[in-house]
């Protein structure tokens, strides 16, 4: 003989559905959320010709680990580092190493947090020294797309919405959206449900309700959207070694729009030229 054990509504395993999350996990979020932007506006300084990408991801990861949070990235699927550093061409998921940064550079620092239970997920584009003017117009666009996107989240709405407003952004500007990478629900799990798609049509897709959480990361190329992964099993670069870039933020619904869990204390989220 042997009991049925009780089956706990609410573990921690990915299903179709959409969570609705509630006020307390709203604190936990923008706690962690803070300590994300404040990780990425610490390296800021340290974003500069001559550093190597490792030396960015020892200094992110003592940053989290001093605060009493964990890198989520770091054991997670056998990833073995604490950020993403994804230069130039690469898409997203380039790994940290010896690569020494040097002038006209663009590099997305992305990482993610732990804090009491709750993940923050954000990237950002740096400059490293003087970047040239389609660099600088790739990224405008990149940031101009988020800001459409995260314009869109409000109840009612729905993810078709979100995804239409960036590619519109970015098709405007005669660069492409890549498909193969999307953002994603976010919580106690780093990427639950649903699949945040950065392109999309008016109206379809799941529709937002207050309390639900997820990222949106758009990936922008110069040239074609296709990608594809190196041997290393996670560098993602485009097909066309044409130009990537990326940003990131974790946002929560909420009744009149959108909270910004990882926006930046210090103003930094967008890069300055
Ligand atoms: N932070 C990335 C995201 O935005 C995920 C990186 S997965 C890793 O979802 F394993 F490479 F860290
Ligand atoms: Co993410
Ligand atoms: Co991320």
């Amino acid at each position: 003989m042997y009991e049925t054990p009780e089956l706990d509504d609410d573990v921690l395993v990915r299903t179709h559905e959409i969570r609705v999350h509630d006020t307390e996990a709203f604190e936990g979020m923008r706690a962690a959320g803070k300590l994300v932007a404040q990780a990425l506006d610490m390296i800021t300084e340290f974003a500069v010709p001559g550093i190597t990408t490792q030396e960015i991801d020892d200094r992110i990861r003592e940053f989290t680990l001093d605060h009493g949070a964990l890198p989520a990235c770091l054991g997670y699927k056998g990833y073995e580092k604490t950020v993403c550093t994804s230069i130039n061409h690469v898409v997203c998921h380039g790994i940290p190493g010896d690569r020494v940064l040097k002038e006209g550079d663009v590099v997305n620092i992305d990482h993610t947090v732990i804090v009491d239970g709750w993940h923050g997920d954000s990237s950002r584009m740096y400059a490293i020294g003087e970047i040239n003017t389609r660099a600088r117009k790739l990224i405008d666009v990149t940031y101009d797309s988020l800001e459409a996107g995260l314009a869109m989240v409000k109840p009612g709405n729905t993810f078709g919405d979100i995804g239409w407003a960036i590619q519109q952004v970015v098709e405007a500007n005669r660069m492409s959206v890549v498909r193969d990478f999307c953002g994603h629900g976010i919580g106690r799990l780093f990427h639950d449900s649903p699949n945040v798609l950065h392109y999309g049509r008016r109206g379809e897709g799941a529709v937002l309700k207050t309390g639900m959480f997820f990222t949106i990361e758009p990936m922008v190329n110069l040239g074609k959207p296709h990608v594809k992964v190196l041997s290393d099993g996670w560098t993602a670069v485009t097909r066309d070694k044409s130009l990537s870039a990326q940003c990131e933020h974790t946002v929560g619904v909420t009744e009149d729009g959108v909270e910004l869990f990882t926006a930046s204390p210090a103003g930094l989220f967008r890069p300055k030229f």
